[in-house]
């Protein structure tokens, strides 16, 4: 890849490009930082490029983002395009090149990924989430099934925020919950399933915010959004100031937010992830009952008890979560304890009882989320072999004016995570040595497993010592808790209290705090109300009421096993720690990539850098820890082939080009540059660099080369130009010599052309005239036409009788012609005849004469030859042969003779000699006819064999006439003729033959036509033949 040209600002920034461009808008990889220890340099880097809208850049693989506040033009297809495919180092810095890059190793290396996004609130995770979410969207592959999925995956989104995001001082859209995402990928790469694992929901929100916040989204969508009958069905009115839990902070309406859009957005993501419309209203039941609980007031009766004072509320909320009225009534005001073995219900005192209520909404709303969670999962799920990236979009460090149990929960969560990320990152660089065959130099960082200890060991770890006190004996109290701390924990490194510290610091911890130096810094706890927290219970009279719940929804958030269930259930920490401890579990058994999270204002604006607060998250977020583990072996590495292809220009050795292996060639470049064997290493494929500064002084060579480079490029490249100028030239000009002698011979034919075509229709117009100057060349022209014609396509056969119709002129002329070209045709046919084919057509000229039409079985003996005899010479009985003497047969066939009287069918022979035919019958001679005698032969006109042989009969004693029938019937009548000389008559009668029986006695055949020859006597003692009839 040449890159000496990419310094134009359209085309992509590639990433060596801020090599060059380093003094511009820093560099986008901070293992370039020269300094690399020193955090102004860090976050210089990180303010110049956000000064160029540019909010992403590395330390090695992991991307630090800072929050732009404003909308950038860097998340469109075409850039989804661009990351598409391409190697980490060669575009610029982008949440896409993460989530490519992660999506290749899923796919190449077949291994589970996960994306770890960390960042303070208002950083820009769940954006950052979001846009992984819709790289893979948009550029995985997909079909018409898994589409379905897709928007799935994607609807999840709006209606987790409804329910577990809220406006906070920080972040209009602040994920009040932890989120764990599993997205599954099948071997094509097209994404099949999902799977979602919540954390620590912010509970307290749903009864309190601070000023300036407001509750979970999904209340002011509700109330913004509902149409009137949900809303008068619910009991509510449009009007979040009606709602206590709704005006604690202050602020129903926000600027950025649109309540009444995100609603539509929520109620039809509800639809498409496949909610049942009655799971919906249960659901919004919920919600509804919230807000009534909060109204719900508790008030002074007659004999002084305390009750509720607001009856409307009670009934909205026996209705909604499917109660019973009296039985909540009275759990909302009473307590069952059990004192020595005995059940007994005490009333609760006003703030208890507001305490009850608020724990009950709390119980019900965070245990509906968690409804929501499994419920998405099941629409989600995808049962089979897949791979799976997953992305965490968790919250980072907290540090408040004040901190309490969930601030503890979040750093502690952050602490492990931390802890992981270190392992996971020198892991990864080990192993990257490894494979390039580089001895490992072991790197100092701090282990921050001594603070995790500290805060889940199993006895002595801060969360034990909570749950042990949550569940003693006696009157536990958030200070007894705190006393118990100092017991157990002083002298910790990472542990001090007010009591514990000395007089220099003591003021930095209050009485009622405990301070854990986490590794990020130091957050002060406050231990008020860390054991109810802890503990999250609500009083057990008001779980049964709940669990007797008719509501579907709620019987599948409280289970009635609960209530029997004797066992204390997990504390809120204790939950958290298993939790956590699942997810790392999970995050272990996969290749990790990790996004950084900063923001770099507090009050959401664009383009302003606030040191002071970017610094505190850099800090926090372990960003220095991090660029030295990452640097504490070589800051820069690339594949030989890069490396070379770059830098080749600075030694004679390797410019033009290398032939031989890379690795050599990165040798002798390296060497000529005179760099030091200390300031690199080459592995098998990669040369590692340590310095910055010699990466940099060898790209001030190219820098300093660069003229030279460009001369030397610009005169081959006029060259080059020139010498194209001088062939383009010459072509022209053997081409335009060619092209006007070409024209010249087209301009000539087309003359020629036209004046013949004159003359030709100016003869047309004489044509009938004398011949004169006017039609000479018409007239020439058609006579020539015709006879080259009649050259070219002369008559090919005797048979074909075509001949072309000649001009006038030539009338005459084409009569001869025809009548010679016929003669001659004639004479050579004849001369080919052979004297067998002669006879066989005097035969068939003789049959033709007798039955051309008249019989109708003729047409169909015209093609079939004559033959000599139908019977063969052995086929002669002997002694009739021996009668014969001197005659002999000419030709013998098989027939059919009929009775005259009675018309019994008899076979005989029939044969012919030159002056008589003869029956024979056996040996016997039964009738003899002389050719003189015989008189004529009667046959049908139809298709049948028979024929009527007609002898005068005025000898009593010779046979009279002879009725045969026989196959070949125009053969033996032409045979016949022939022999007789031709001299007999052949009768064609249509419809009967009369013939005579004996004098004066006459029989007849009649004929008709069927569909089949048949032979029978009929009544009138005909001979009846019925034959078919072949030609119409
Ligand atoms: N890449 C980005 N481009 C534009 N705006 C962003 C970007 N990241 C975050 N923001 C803005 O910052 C707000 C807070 O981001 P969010 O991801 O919700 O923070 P977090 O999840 O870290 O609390 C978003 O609502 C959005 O307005
Ligand atoms: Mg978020």
């Amino acid at each position: 890849m040449s890159l000496l040209f990419d310094l134009c600002s359209e085309c992509p920034v590639f990433m060596e490009s801020t090599l060059t461009a380093r003094d511009r808008v820093g560099v986008q990889d901070f293992v370039l930082l020269e300094n690399y220890t020193s955090e102004a340099a860090f976050i210089e880097n990180l303010r110049r490029r956000f000064g160029e809208n540019l909010i992403y850049t590395y330390i090695g693989s992991v991307l630090v983002s800072v929050n732009p506040n404003k909308d950038l033009e860097i998340y469109s297809k075409a850039h989804m395009e661009r990351y598409r495919g391409v190697s980490f180092y060669e575009i610029s810095p982008h949440i896409y090149a993460v989530s490519d890059n992660t999506y290749r190793a899923m796919r190449t290396e077949r291994r589970d990924q996960c994306i770890l996004i960390s960042g303070e609130s208002g950083a820009g995770k769940t954006e950052a989430s979001k846009k992984i979410l819709q790289y893979y969207a948009t550029t995985c592959p997909v079909t018409d099934h898994l589409s379905t999925l897709r928007d799935r995956l994607l609807q999840s989104n709006p209606v987790l925020e409804a329910f577990g995001n809220a406006k906070t001082l920080r972040n209009d859209n602040s994920s009040r919950f932890g989120k764990y995402m599993d997205v599954q990928f099948d071997f094509r790469g097209a994404p099949i399933g999902g799977h979602i694992l919540n954390y620590l929901l912010e509970k307290s929100r749903v009864v309190h915010q601070n000023h300036g916040e407001r509750n979970f989204h999904i209340f002011y969508q509700l109330l913004e959004g509902g149409e009137q009958d949900l809303l008068s069905k619910l009991g509510l009115e449009r009007n979040a100031q009606k709602y206590q839990y709704l005006v604690k902070g202050c602020c129903p309406r926000v600027s950025s937010i649109n309540d009444k859009n995100d609603w539509r957005t929520v109620r039809k993501a509800l639809t498409v992830i496949g909610f049942h419309e009655d799971e919906v209203e249960d659901l919004l039941n919920i919600i509804a009952s919230v807000l009534h609980l909060g109204n719900t007031q508790f008030g002074e009766g007659k004999n002084g008890e305390n009750q509720i004072t607001t009856e409307t509320q009670l009934k909205y909320l026996s209705k909604l979560l499917g109660v019973d009225g009296a039985a909540l009534r009275e759990a909302l005001t009473h307590k069952k304890i059990t004192a020595k073995g005995e059940e007994m219900i005490s009333p609760l005192s006003f703030e208890q009882a507001v305490a009850a209520r608020d724990a009950l909404a709390k119980a019900v709303y965070g245990r509906a989320f968690t409804w929501l969670v499994v419920k998405i999962n099941q629409s989600l799920a995808f049962k089979g072999s897949s791979s799976v990236i997953g992305l965490l979009d968790i919250y980072g460090f907290e540090v408040f004016q004040h901190n309490s149990f969930e601030q503890f929960c979040i750093n502690y969560c952050n602490e492990k995570l931390h802890q992981l990320f270190i392992e996971l990152t020198l892991k990864s660089e080990q192993e990257e040595y490894e494979a390039e065959g580089i001895t490992w130099e072991p790197v100092k960082y701090f282990d921050n497993k001594i603070i995790c200890d500290l805060v889940e060991g199993k006895h002595k770890g801060l969360i034990s010592i909570l749950d042990e006190e949550c569940l003693r004996p006696g009157e536990p109290s958030d200070i007894s808790f705190l006393e118990k701390l100092e017991d157990t924990l002083g002298g910790h490194a990472h542990f001090v209290t007010h009591k514990l510290s000395n007089g220099k610091t003591r003021k930095a911890v209050s009485r009622e705090e405990f301070k854990l130096i986490h590794y990020a810094g130091e957050v002060n706890y406050s231990v008020n109300g860390f054991l109810d927290k802890n503990k999250d219970l609500l009083y057990r009279n008001l779980k049964e009421v709940i669990c007797q719940s008719n509501s579907q929804v709620l019987s599948q958030c409280f289970h009635r096993e609960e209530v029997t269930d004797q066992k204390r259930p997990e504390t809120a920490a204790t939950q958290f720690k298993n939790s956590l401890a699942k997810l790392i579990e999970i995050l272990m058994s996969k290749e990790p990539s990790y996004v950084r999270c900063i923001k770099p204002n507090d009050a959401k604006q664009s383009g302003r850098f606030d040191e002071a607060l970017v610094r505190h998250q850099v800090k926090y977020l372990g960003l220095m820890e991090n660029l030295r583990v990452r640097r504490a072996g070589f800051a820069y590495r690339r594949h030989y082939e890069t490396f070379l292809q770059r830098y080749k220009s600075l030694c004679p050795g390797t410019w033009p080009n290398w032939q031989g292996r890379l690795a050599d060639g990165v040798a002798t470049l390296v060497q000529h540059l005179g760099y030091k064997p200390e300031e690199y290493k080459l592995g098998k494929t990669k040369i590692f660099i340590r310095f910055p500064k010699t990466l940099f002084s060898t790209e001030d060579s190219l820098e300093a080369r660069r003229p030279a480079l460009v001369l030397t490029l610009q005169t081959s490249w006029r060259g080059y130009r020139e010498r194209a100028k001088y062939l383009r030239i010459r072509q022209a000009v053997i081409q335009s010599a060619w092209r006007g002698m070409i024209s010249r011979q087209k301009a000539r034919r087309r003359r020629h052309a036209v004046d013949i075509i004159r003359k030709f229709i100016k003869g047309f117009i004489y044509r009938h005239y004398e011949r004169c100057p006017e039609n000479e060349y018409f007239l020439d022209h058609q006579r020539f036409s015709f006879l080259m014609m009649l050259f070219r396509n002369p008559p090919k056969s005797v048979l074909d009788k075509s001949w072309p119709i000649p001009p006038p002129c030539l009338t005459e002329a084409s009569e001869h012609l025809c009548r010679l070209c016929m003669r001659n045709m004639m004479r050579a046919y004849c001369r080919r005849i052979q004297p067998e084919w002669k006879k066989q057509m005097e035969q068939k000229v003789v049959a033709s004469q007798i039955f051309k039409d008249q019989k109708d079985s003729y047409p169909q003996s015209v093609p079939k030859l004559f033959v000599a005899s139908r019977l063969n010479s052995e086929e002669f009985n002997l002694k009739v042969i021996q009668t014969l003497g001197n005659d002999k047969v000419k030709y013998g066939i098989a027939v059919t003779k009929y009775d005259r009287r009675g018309y019994k069918a008899r076979p005989r022979q029939l044969l012919l000699t030159s002056s008589f035919a003869m029956l024979v019958a056996e040996a016997k001679l039964k009738q003899r006819i002389d050719y003189a005698t015989l008189r004529s032969i009667s046959v049908s006109s139809l298709s049948d064999g028979f024929m009527v042989l007609h002898v005068p009969s005025e000898d009593n004693k010779q046979k009279s006439d002879v009725v045969l029938q026989c196959d070949h019937l125009i053969e033996v009548v032409t045979k016949l003729a022939t022999m007789a000389d031709k001299k007999i008559k052949v009768n064609m009668s249509p419809d009967s033959i009369t013939f005579a029986v004996a004098r004066g006695k006459e029989g007849v055949i009649d004929f008709t036509s069927g569909p089949e020859l048949k032979v029978a006597k009929c009544k009138k003692g005909h001979l009846l033949v019925t034959a078919p009839k072949l030609n119409p």
